[in-house]
């Protein structure tokens, strides 16, 4: 399965496994831009095994029917690329309540990924892929300001989020360690996309399928069968931020995450740790 999967970096991901013969859930929050990847993918690659998921998640509500959908077609899944993001230059709440980066690009998959932890328990060994940010590094963090309430700005709001996946991924590793399920996380390089242009440069990047090429490769590579808990760029592990290694920011940010996602509540048996 592969969030984000309309456009970009997460469609050519998709593209890739579909390629390799996958069957392939696509997420996407559009059901007509969905269903045109689906035609395009299913054309390039001759695989009619691509299904497609829908959820915005801006919508808390929607990320959990999505796990349901999921949970619907499949009972096990064996990649899971966490890829959806978005760029806000303004703030901007969800039907949540939540500024919108901090909740599409981290809080979101933070859920999703929780929720269908047991069926990629069930699909051992299977591979959880979350693609961040280089922008990572230029986090500062306020935990009493996660929500840029007080302070507003696109850039610092996405870096955040892209360091609060790099804390989910580190942590989500070690309390799967021994289980047979992977979770690494990297950065795709700058890439020509919506998401570029709308934040970070008018114009230029990579090709789309070049930014697939490090998901591809944590989602499929046998060099990297029983790699966890590493970031990844250009294929190869590298060192994240300071502050992505901090033990107190991850416990800091799972458990906020859970109070905030509403993933505390959850049965046990959907829940990890
Ligand atoms: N491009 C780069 O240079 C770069 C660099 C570092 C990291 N990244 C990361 O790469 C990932 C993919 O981004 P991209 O560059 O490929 O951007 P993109 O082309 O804009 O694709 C983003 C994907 O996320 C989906 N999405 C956006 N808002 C959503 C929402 N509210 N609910 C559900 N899905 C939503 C989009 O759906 P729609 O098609 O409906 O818009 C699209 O499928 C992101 O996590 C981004 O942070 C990108």
């Amino acid at each position: 399965m592969v969030t984000g999967a309309t456009d970009g970096i997460g469609k050519e991901t998709a593209r890739g496994l579909a390629a390799g013969g996958a069957r392939v859930l696509l997420h996407g929050r559009d059901a007509g831009r969905a269903q045109a990847a689906r035609r395009d993918i299913v054309s390039s690659t001759g695989n009619e095994q691509v299904e497609v998921v829908l959820a915005d998640f801006q919508s808390l509500r929607q990320v959990r029917d999505l796990a349901r959908q999921v949970h619907g077609l499949t009972d096990r899944l064996h990649v899971l690329v966490d890829n959806a993001g978005v760029y806000q230059e303004r703030r901007h709440l969800t039907e949540d309540g939540l500024e919108t980066t901090f909740q599409v690009d981290y809080l979101a998959p933070f859920l999703l990924t929780n929720l269908l932890l047991d069926l990629v328990l069930a699909a051992a060994p299977a591979r959880i892929v979350v693609v961040s940010s280089g922008v990572h590094q230029r986090a500062a963090v306020d935990l009493d300001d996660l929500q840029g309430a007080r302070r507003y700005d696109g850039y610092a709001a996405y870096a955040l989020a892209k360091l609060g996946n790099l804390l989910f991924t580190y942590e989500l590793a070690e309390r799967l360690r021994g289980s047979g399920v992977t979770v690494n996380a990297l950065h795709p390089g700058a890439v020509s996309t919506k998401l570029l242009h709308a934040g970070f440069r008018p114009s230029g990047g990579a090709p789309p399928g070049e930014g697939a090429r490090t998901p591809i490769y944590l989602a499929t590579s046998p060099s990297v069968a029983t790699t966890s808990g590493a970031y990844f760029v250009d294929e190869h592990p590298t060192t994240s931020s300071p502050a992505s290694y901090s033990r107190e920011l991850r416990t800091a940010f799972w458990e906020l995450s859970e109070r905030l996602s509403g993933l505390a509540g959850d049965e046990p048996a959907r829940a990890v740790g």
